[in-house]
């Protein structure tokens, strides 16, 4: 059997830069005096958070995390190992959480808490694919770019096995 690659364009470039610029006009409305600190998860969110930012003509500061990603098995007892700290302070302040994809919101949620723990002003999250079908935990997403169904996607940041988050667009995996 070959090895998986990437087949149908599930979201182009051009929907891709539509969507980003309509989640900023949104984030920037509700952020607009109140500099916040946008929150991105490594490696997935690079390619968004790098758009998104730039759809947000507002004060913010931008920093990243990155978490270990585990089975789903170790992350549903709500721990989430981080790799890679944010370096700002985030007590007091509005606090944005970035991410590709959100499947059972279990790093999300881990992740959401981690921040939490530190007493800012608020924590909302941002994704940029939701496959909502899917999820086993009732974190609220806040943003959400587009909704997809269960399918494995590569592209703009997501990849299998460390490959193909260089794609402009977000494609299916075949081969799987
Ligand atoms: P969750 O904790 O189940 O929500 O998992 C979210 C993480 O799983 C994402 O940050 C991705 O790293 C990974 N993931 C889930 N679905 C996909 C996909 O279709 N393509 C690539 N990575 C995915
Ligand atoms: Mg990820």
């Amino acid at each position: 059997m070959p090895a998986p690659r990437p087949g149908r364009v599930l979201v182009a470039e051009e929907a891709l830069a539509a969507r980003v610029a309509e989640l900023g006009r949104e984030i920037a409305r509700d952020y607009a005096r109140s500099n916040p600190v946008l929150v991105g998860v490594l490696l997935g969110a690079v390619p968004f958070v790098a758009d998104l930012v730039r759809e947000l003509p507002i004060d913010l500061t931008l920093d990243f995390l990155r978490a270990a990603s585990y089975g789903s098995a170790t992350t549903s007892s709500g721990t989430v190992q981080i790799l890679t700290d944010v370096t700002v302070d985030v007590a007091g302040r509005d606090v944005l959480l970035v991410d590709d994809i959100v499947d059972t919101g279990f790093t999300l949620a881990a992740l959401k808490r981690v921040l939490e723990a530190r007493r800012p002003r608020s924590v909302r999250t941002c994704v940029l694919l939701d496959k909502a079908d899917r999820r086993e935990t009732d974190i609220t997403i806040d943003y959400v770019g587009f909704k997809i169904t269960n399918v494995f996607v590569v592209g703009y940041g997501l990849d299998y096995g460390g490959l193909y988050r260089n794609l402009p667009h977000v494609a299916v995996l075949d081969g799987v």
